[in-house]
């Protein structure tokens, strides 16, 4: 398993997917070195060496026209604990629905992230969850992130149930929370980095497959937008200083985000009163978090559990996960470690494929998709998929395209 691994690293690697001057990774030995080398955001090898930090470029204010209000009964908040941050604060609308524009700026704002990642994010968004135009963090089937399941939210996020082992996607279930926190049990020296995260990605995609019968893991949900649930946390969340410009998230910036409230004893979810925390500094513009920045920290899940790579379901029952075979699924454009080698790849020329069968919409009308898609995946030379296998799919009873926020619990679901 190493081996392919560390193939699978080089391959990508070899690719140039890493956003970096080349003469800084021109050998595997250099690139084996850093990934050894345990940063504050652990062992994942970006960044390269630790940003710069500027205050005044990174301070995202919760003052003023900033300041914190909770949502009212006519907002929408979803399972995003990011996009709900950016309402609560007025970066985004506050009623939870808006523009392709002003996610990409609200996000860039708040929390550094790069613009070819949020504009593929939010165009993907509003034309195959919304208007064409703009789309709401909540919302049901076709206006928003919580109508999504199956083409956009997923099973095994991080802190938000499974659809059909809760009966909801939006919900945080605090026994799910509480396993996150765990995994830092001193308050003092607590960072919750891509270590602590893909261990807890590990856990919990474990835990769907031991509770969801239904659980679901699709080429492009699963392999691509889940990793980001996980990714996001610390490489959003985080809090830069001066003394850890990469981040350093602890306990009580993860809870604000969160919208947890309560002391360790009592911890308790408010829905959607997620918060910016105070002297809160944002990613520095020369560090934003980008496609190639994001690719590198799947291939660092990768290669502590590969299974993220390739989608599978459970067939009705718990622990009756297998993979889907790349190969019957894509009728033979990616063989399985074509699909492992090239997961940004494989996940949107899956979605390319069934876009218009699943959308109910035309090549004309999803051209702005087709062409956020090609440039996101613009120097990876993708391999399209020419047509879906749909019997492969059938085999998996949760798989869907639309769902949520609310669907029936499976028989034989386990709630702990
Ligand atoms: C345009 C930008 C964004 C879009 C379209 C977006 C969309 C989504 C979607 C669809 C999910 C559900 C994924 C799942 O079911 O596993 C999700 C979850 C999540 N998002 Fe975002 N997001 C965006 C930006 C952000 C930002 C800036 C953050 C920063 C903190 C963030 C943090 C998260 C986290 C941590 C989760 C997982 C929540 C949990 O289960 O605990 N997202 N987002």
């Amino acid at each position: 398993m190493k081996t392919s691994t560390a193939a699978l690293s080089l391959a990508l690697y070899a690719q140039g997917i890493y956003a970096f001057p080349r003469a800084m990774y021109d050998t595997a030995e250099h690139f084996a070195a850093l990934q050894k080398r345990a940063g504050p955001q652990g062992g994942a090898p970006l960044p390269l060496v630790p940003p710069p930090f500027d205050p005044a470029l990174q301070y995202v204010s919760n003052q003023g026209q900033y300041k914190f209000v909770p949502p009212g009964p006519l907002d929408e908040r979803g399972p995003c604990p990011g996009l709900n941050a950016l309402a609560n604060h007025n970066y985004l609308p506050h009623n939870g629905i808006a523009t392709i524009q002003q996610f990409v700026d609200a996000t860039n704002k708040g929390f550094g992230m790069s613009r070819d990642l949020s504009t593929f994010l939010a165009v993907y968004g509003a034309i195959v969850d919304g208007t064409g135009t703009g789309w709401s963090i909540r919302g049901t089937p076709h206006t928003g992130i919580s109508g999504s399941h199956g083409n956009y939210e997923t099973d095994s996020s991080p802190c938000r149930g499974d659809l059909n082992q809760w009966g909801s996607n939006t919900d945080l279930q605090i026994t799910q929370f509480k396993r996150l926190y765990a995994l830092q049990p001193n308050a003092a020296t607590a960072n919750y980095n891509l270590d602590v995260l893909r261990t807890f990605r590990t856990q919990r995609l474990t835990e769907s497959i031991n509770k969801n019968p239904y659980f679901s893991y699709g080429p492009f949900t699963g392999v691509a937008v889940s990793q980001a649930a996980f990714t996001f946390i610390y490489r959003f969340m985080a809090n830069k200083s001066s003394e850890y410009p990469e981040g350093r998230l602890d306990k009580a910036t993860l809870k604000s985000f969160m919208s947890i409230q309560g002391d360790d004893n009592n911890l308790k979810w408010v829905p959607g009163n997620e918060q910016f925390p105070d002297y809160f500094y944002k990613r520095h513009p020369t560090d934003e978090y980008s496609i190639p920045y994001f690719q590198s920290d799947i291939v660092y899940f990768a290669q502590a559990d590969p299974r993220i790579l390739i989608p599978g379901c459970n067939k009705g029952k718990v622990n009756t996960y297998s993979a889907l075979d790349p190969g019957t699924l894509s009728n033979g454009a990616y063989t399985a470690q074509q699909a492992a080698a090239n997961p940004v790849c494989f996940a949107s020329a899956f979605a390319k494929a069934e876009a218009t069968a699943f959308t109910g919409l035309s090549t004309s009308q999803l051209a702005p998709l087709f062409s956020a898609l090609d440039s996101a995946t613009g120097g990876l030379n993708c391999k399209a998929i020419g047509s879906v296998n749909q019997t492969a799919l059938a085999a998996c009873p949760g798989f869907s395209f639309y769902g949520g926020p609310n669907g029936p619990v499976a028989p034989g679901a386990i709630q702990n």
